[in-house]
Formats: C-alpha cells, structure tokens, sequence
C-alpha cells in the first residue's frame, strides 16, 4: 500500500454562507443529530457551519457525540484591531477544533497562497486541526505547477510536527458549484502528487498518515466512486451538505467502504 491515513475517511460540510436565517440553521442542525446519530466507526464527521451559526450547531448538535465543528475560515492573528476578522482563540473557546483554510471562494476573493499559509499556521500553532484547500482553477496549460505552488506554499509554512494534524483536501474550482466532479481517477493522481510534497518537506511517515480528501460536485449521485477509491480518504462537500438526509446518507456510504 503507498500510503495509510489510518484507514479513517472523512466527511467534511461545508455549509458556506447559508442557511439564511436562524430557524433555518437550527433545522438543519437538528436534522443532522437525527441522521448522525448512527454514525459507522471510522467516519470523521465535520461540519462547518457560517461564523454566526456556530454556536447554535455546536449547541444542538453536541459535538463530541456526533462529529467535530469546524469553522469556515480563520484570521491569521490571534489577537488585535482586526474589524470584522474571527481569530483561532475565539473559535476554540466555541469548541471548534476544525478550520477550512484557503478555500478557493476565499482565494477567489482575493487570499493569497501567502496569506493562506499564515492561515494555515495560525490554526496549528493554536491546536486547530486545518483542512487546507488547494485546486487549479483550470485545467489548461501547466496547471500542475499552479497547484504545485499552492501545496508548496502552504507546507513551507509548517514544521514537520505540525503536519501531524493536517488534512488536505484537494478541490478543483472548476468542479465547485458543477454538476460534474472531477473522475476518481484524475483526483487519485492529484492527491499522490499533493503526498509526494508532502513527503518531501514533511517524510514518508507523516505524508503517508495525512489525510487526502476530494471536493468539488460531491452530490448523492456522484459520491459513490469517491466513496469507493483507495487512496481517497473522504471528500468536502458544499451544496449537498445543507440537505441533512443526503449528507447522512453520504456518511454512511463512507461506512460502507
Ligand atoms: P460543492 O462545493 O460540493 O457545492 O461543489 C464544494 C466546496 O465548496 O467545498
């Protein structure tokens, strides 16, 4: 086997900027504790909720029991004059413990594989355990090499020990918001490029143990295939992810494998 996370997989749910309103957020919340509460061993489960409606899920669903909270996005300061910005304490002391970073909604507005890395080390050095998102935008010319610059980036920013709690989740933008994934097969090969930089700047060990995940289209008809490949160590899904009975039954597809 070229690689072993560990044998867990994971279901990450990216609500993005929804639901609208409060009653809305607590219905989902509360539809997911009744479709989470037969989770199968060896499925993590995050959910990552807006900013505003962390504390209502974490509340609803209590999430040591059913999954871990995560948070949508991060400051790269712990503290200061920062208006409008959320920092890694003030999340932790929300029980989150998950954070996206780097998004490629966030990069589209405007973050930097730069800033993306302070990101990254801002949620490490605070104990958060991040799920760095990189992806090309598109798949002409040499994109290889931009994701290639997205990965390395984000690493240099990290120790090997640090490395020892990341997840990465490979996204490809043009496959966001689609009805069309990327195949399983092409996303393989991205994942094991993704490890062999991992490899190199943190060795075999921890590239081999640090989850992979796929993300982009991850709807109810597409997930199987994903749930299926070895070498895949779960995915991140967005739209699917508001609908509480498709994303369970995601969860358990995973348990299945
Ligand atoms: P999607 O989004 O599942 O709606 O394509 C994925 C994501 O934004 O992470």
């Amino acid at each position: 086997m070229f690689y072993d996370s560990g044998s867990m997989k994971y279901v990450v749910g990216n609500w993005k900027m929804a639901p609208q309103d409060r009653r809305k957020a607590e219905t989902l919340a509360q539809s997911l504790v009744q479709e989470l509460r037969a989770r199968p061993p060896r499925v993590s489960v995050v959910v990552c909720p807006p900013f505003v409606w962390l504390s209502l899920a974490r509340d609803i669903m209590t999430f040591s029991e059913f999954c871990a909270l995560g948070a949508q996005d991060v400051f790269f300061k712990p503290q200061g004059p920062y208006t409008g910005e959320i920092s890694a304490p003030m999340l932790q002391s929300l029980g989150v413990s998950h954070v996206l970073i780097g998004h490629s909604e966030r990069r589209g507005l405007g973050e930097t594989n730069t800033l993306v890395a302070e990101k990254l080390a801002m949620a490490v050095a605070a104990g958060l355990t991040p799920i760095l998102c990189v992806g090309e935008t598109s798949r002409e010319g040499d994109w290889y090499a931009f994701l290639r610059e997205q990965v390395e980036t984000a690493f240099a920013a990290l120790q090997p020990r640090d490395a020892e709690r990341l997840i990465v989740a490979y996204e490809p933008v043009w496959a966001i918001g689609s009805d069309t994934p990327d195949t399983p097969d092409s996303a393989l090969t991205a994942a094991i490029f993704i490890r062999k930089f991992a490899r190199e700047r943190f060795g075999d060990r921890l590239a081999e143990r640090m989850p992979v995940l796929y993300g982009g289209a991850v709807l109810q008809e597409t997930v199987g295939p994903f749930a299926m490949q070895e070498g895949i160590d779960g995915v991140l899904v967005g739209r699917a992810s508001l609908d509480a009975a498709v994303f369970g039954a995601m969860v358990r597809r995973f348990g299945e494998t």
